[in-house]
């Protein structure tokens, strides 16, 4: 059993000794062997790239990533850290990464596929786009972009879904220099508002509508409430750009505003055939902002920079997901999220891979649609996540069987995987013939941080494996003293050096980005030395005497519901513009499928009834301002917070009590009494017994970062 460690709550976060440190316990898993046919083909199999990536070669062995890529000017400094910790990578040199994902390609492959769109109805034909295609497409939405004005530095908002018409806005925009911003197409109008007006937006570019488990959806309508909120919150959009489902017709009923909306395919026609040459950028400008989750209730812009960002999802692309040219190449995430930018997009492309971009949801019309389309598409490298996996296998576990699909290499990422999970993924979907690279790494990180090297590695389930070259994490305690491998002791996972891929700071706040990926450990905050700066990933992890790392779940309030991240502050907000709810704590709940899910606490205002009415306005107000993803699995009306003498909300109580746990010890509470009320109304009035297995770490320790 772990030792218990008792804290007082007021205690604050730098301090203590903490659970961090409490005793993870596992079974140690097998590993499984790549076969010989796999390593004899793969891009990486020579094991001294970890020499050569070692930290005493730091930071000139990254000048193999930077030389993946075709540089107009060669750059002349490899990392400048003058202004520690926004690190400055390849400095000096010019380059476009519209030109290495697009032109580059054309003198080999302009006639091979670059994207093959899957509609998610199974009867429309898919849509092949060539890189020949692509280029055209890319060159005559420059031209409609520049056209409007746009030039390098400006921030666009794009709101789109799965279909190609995305990577050919984003990459677009990358060829001028305009700093794209894709918002998640299943977030709603009011989160895509105050990203926009985050970012300064004056540009809106979105779909009619799209596919979705069946129905059409009414997309524009979203576009109609992100300007208002905008606007609201002090930012003007002067135009939406809509593109169309189907060319040439209008597929949603939201109507078009004059004067302001604007189909992207009736402006393309005066663009026909133009071409627009990539725009010579600095390696450091920034390439995109993506939007994600933290600690407090306002999503914070993770900003990519060009070399950097583009070196590092190439580099990995080839080496980690061991794409070819040649290969037909499966991610199943969604564009909106930084995996479809690294690994849909980015990172394939620069490889000359053919990339499948499938609109729908996996189960549509049933759970054998993956491996048809598998099948039919020759897909060989397929990339998914956890969520998907463990949706699959309910609803189908030996659907994989009937269909002649063969896989060289999955992947999984976005959240732990399960042994058993992991387990079915190899025998049935991989059919034993396929490698798996578990990929840990954040928004933040641009591309992977922990994982095997597929061909070098054994796999263990359930652990990401040791780290990709040229990374090296550490694990610290609270007081930043390291967690040693083989100890059985959790702490924080940082990485002890920057790497290419990092992000360069977090648009608009800089003082945020320091404090919050670096405050905690960092000795010296005037250093200009790499090493006084490790960057705190935000999970929590342990490390196996082998090296292996086995990462717990996110240390701060931040929920993986369904691989996506959530704040929790951020449905705590939206809970309160519901004008009865007094207070509202969210808590996570692990769930067989989706991970974790979420549940709400609300407590209602003096002389407000509680009912069912403010309950299904809560739900809907999270629907409509954060997104359907966010939908609360329980909300209860409680009497009052469970609160510490100082009046902090208790949330790990609460999430004890979602979890069907016992609560522990809460004498030392203000309202003990309410606990037990909370716990009925829940639970039930039988006690769950002591018996029920630890909690995942990431719940045990959840809400107290505050
Ligand atoms: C979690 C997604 C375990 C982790 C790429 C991280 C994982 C958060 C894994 C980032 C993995 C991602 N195993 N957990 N292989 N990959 N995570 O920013 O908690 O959407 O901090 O980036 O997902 O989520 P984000």
């Amino acid at each position: 059993m772990a030792k218990t460690v008792k804290k007082t709550v007021e205690t604050s976060e730098f301090t203590e000794v903490s659970e961090a440190q409490i005793a993870v316990h596992w079974k140690e898993e097998e590993y499984y062997q790549p076969s010989e046919a796999f390593k004899a083909q793969a891009n990486l199999r020579d094991p001294r790239i970890f020499e050569k990536f070692g930290l005493d070669k730091f930071p000139d062995c990254f000048k193999t990533y930077a030389d993946m890529l075709t540089w107009f000017e060669p750059y002349h400094t490899v990392l400048d850290t003058s202004n520690a910790p926004f690190w400055k990578w390849f400095v000096g040199g010019k380059i476009n990464a519209s030109y290495n994902c697009v032109d580059r390609n054309l003198a080999k492959y302009a006639s091979k596929a670059a994207f093959i769109f899957v509609p998610e109805a199974e009867g429309e034909r898919d849509v092949v786009i060539t890189y020949q295609e692509l280029h055209t497409r890319v060159n005559e939405m420059a031209a409609l972009l520049r056209g409007l004005g746009l030039k390098a530095g400006d921030r666009v908002t794009l709101h789109m879904p799965m279909v190609p018409e995305l990577p050919v806005t984003m990459l677009a925009c990358a060829r001028l220099g305009v700093i794209h911003s894709q918002v998640f197409g299943g977030f709603s109008g009011q989160a895509c508002g105050s990203r926009i007006q985050d970012s300064g937006s004056r540009l809106l570019i979105t779909m009619d509508s799209y596919w979705r488990n069946g129905t059409l959806s009414d997309h524009k309508a979203n576009a109609d409430i992100a300007v208002r909120t905008a606007k609201e919150l002090g930012q003007d959009v002067d135009k939406v750009l809509v593109w169309q489902r189907y060319p040439g017709t209008y597929s949603a009923k939201t109507p078009m505003v004059a004067g302001r909306d604007v189909f992207v395919n009736d402006l393309l026609e005066e663009h026909h055939g133009k071409k627009v040459d990539p725009v010579l950028l600095p390696g450091e400008a920034p390439l995109f902002l993506m939007y994600s989750s933290g600690t407090t209730g306002k999503p914070k812009g993770a900003q990519h920079g060009i070399a950097g960002y583009l070196s590092y999802v190439t580099a990995t692309s080839k080496w980690i997901l061991d794409i070819h040219p040649e290969d037909i190449y499966w991610c199943m995430a969604d564009i909106g999220w930084i995996t479809g930018h690294s690994y849909i997009v980015y990172g394939p492309l620069a490889n000359a891979a053919t990339s499948v971009l499938y609109e729908g949801v996996p189960t549509f019309p049933d759970s054998g649609r993956p491996w048809r389309i598998a099948e039919r598409l020759g897909v060989n490298i397929f990339h998914t996540a956890p969520t998907a996996i463990r949706m699959l296998r309910k609803l189908g576990p030996q659907e994989p069987r009937k269909y002649k699909y063969h896989f060289k290499s999955m992947t999984t990422v976005g959240e732990p995987i399960e042994p058993e999970a992991w387990r079915w993924y190899y025998d049935e979907v991989g059919k034993r013939e396929a490698v798996i690279t578990d990929t840990w790494w954040m928004t933040e990180t641009g591309g992977f941080l922990g994982t095997t090297v597929p061909a070098i590695h054994a796999m263990k389930p359930g652990s990401c494996g040791p780290a990709a070259p040229g990374i090296h994490p550490i694990i610290y305690d609270e007081t930043g003293v390291e967690v040693p491998k083989g100890s059985g002791r959790a702490g924080n996972i940082c990485i002890r050096n920057p790497w290419p891929g990092i992000m360069q700071t977090i648009w608009g706040d800089p003082d945020r980005y320091v404090k919050t990926y670096f405050g905690k450990y960092n000795r010296n905050p005037r250093s200009k030395d790499w090493r006084d700066w490790p960057f705190m990933c935000g999970d929590g992890a342990v490390q196996a005497a082998d090296g292996y790392y086995r990462i717990l779940g996110r240390i701060d309030d931040v929920i993986n519901v369904a691989g996506h991240r959530l704040g929790t502050k951020e449905i705590e907000s939206a809970c309160l513009t519901v004008p009865e709810v007094a207070e509202a704590a969210v808590v996570p709940v692990q769930d067989e499928v989706k991970g974790r899910v979420p549940e709400v606490y609300i407590a209602v205002k003096p002389g407000v009834q509680p009912s069912q009415d403010v309950i299904d306005r809560v739900i809907k107000a999270n629907e409509e301002v954060i997104g359907k993803i966010a939908r609360p699995k329980h909300v209860y009306i409680v009497p009052d917070m469970p609160k510490t003498r100082s009046g902090k909300i208790m949330r790990r109580v609460l999430a004890a009590i979602s979890n069907r746990r016992d609560v522990g010890d809460v004498t030392t509470l203000a309202n003990p009494d309410v606990v037990e009320q909370i716990r009925v109304m829940v639970q039930g009035k039988d006690k769950v017994p002591t018996t029920q297995g630890q909690l995942p770490e990431d719940i045990a320790k959840y809400g107290e970062v505050e």
